[in-house]
């Protein structure tokens, strides 16, 4: 079977080119949408992915601004500081970047964030918004996954479908989302027995495990999509997905490559999610 990437990249580039258009046009009604992104301490995969979405949100024409604070401050200081831009007019859409210092509670800072001005779809209201249904910001990384596998037409309506990954940000509402769009859905995460006799079932397989070329083609049903949410970084550096794309071609169908696959398309969400609250305001 011939594999076909889900090229991520491809895809944000000409979402993003729509995204000038439409920040052009408010603009010229006087509205420039604000994105702001706090970033606590010198993580270095941190710091890469907060590089990125600034450049981007520039690109687009949004007025992006990143405050870099010292891992040694105060969660009240941080409070502090995401108050203020909760009162800030100028921004539209605020982003703590995570994982945070270990003193600090992440979800009383997610929650501190005004919920209308959540890019992320962390805080606790739009989390439960989603999980009723309702309208309200998504988690950026699965719904650029959905985005993606819609413009590849791929069905996920009664397929089996595995989420190997339990966190917040990914693993639940990856599941949830792929539920509504009517997969049956298993997830799988580190407690889990026999992931392969779960993988060879699967007919769409999302891992986002954190361990590099985790997976190997051996595990998948023949014509599965993949989708590979890893950032891992290998022995020498390099940027390496959960999955061994190598061992997996010829056995799955489609799968996004890594990078190129759903890291921009994480970032065109955010950009999107951004400027959707300056249009619908
Ligand atoms: N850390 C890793 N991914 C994300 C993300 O999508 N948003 C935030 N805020 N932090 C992250």
């Amino acid at each position: 079977m011939e594999t076909q990437l889900l090229e991520g990249k491809k895809l944000a580039k000409k979402m993003q080119t729509v995204m000038e258009t439409r920040v052009s046009q408010l603009k010229e009604k006087g509205l420039t949408p604000g994105l702001t992104v706090v970033l606590v301490g010198d993580d270095p995969a941190s710091q890469t992915y907060v590089r990125n979405k600034e450049r981007q949100a520039t690109k687009v024409g949004i007025k992006s601004e990143v405050i870099r604070l010292d891992a040694s401050i105060t969660e009240e200081e941080l409070l502090q500081v995401v108050y203020q831009l909760n009162e800030d007019k100028t921004v539209h859409g605020i982003l703590v970047q995570l994982p945070l210092p270990r003193h600090m509670n992440e979800q009383r800072v997610l929650r501190a964030i005004d919920y209308e001005k959540d890019v992320d779809g962390f805080h606790p209201m739009n989390m439960g918004n989603f999980l009723l249904g309702n309208e309200g910001a998504l988690p950026c990384t699965p719904l650029g996954i959905m985005t993606l596998l819609k413009e590849y037409e791929i069905e996920i309506e009664g397929k089996n479908a595995l989420v190997i990954g339990r966190s917040n940000i990914v693993g639940k509402p990856m599941a949830l989302m792929l539920m509504k769009d009517h997969a049956t859905i298993t997830i799988a995460h580190s407690r889990t027995k026999n992931l392969k006799e779960l993988t060879k079932q699967a007919d769409i397989v999302v891992a986002a495990i954190g361990r590099g070329h985790f997976i190997t083609g051996d595990f998948l049903k023949p014509g599965a999509v993949v989708v590979d949410v890893g950032m891992n970084r290998d022995e020498n550096g390099k940027l390496i997905g959960d999955v061994d794309t190598e061992s997996a071609m010829g056995i799955a169908s489609y799968i996004t490559p890594v990078p190129g696959g759903v890291g921009p398309m994480t970032i065109t969400m955010l950009l999107e999610q951004t400027i959707r609250k300056v249009e619908v305001d």
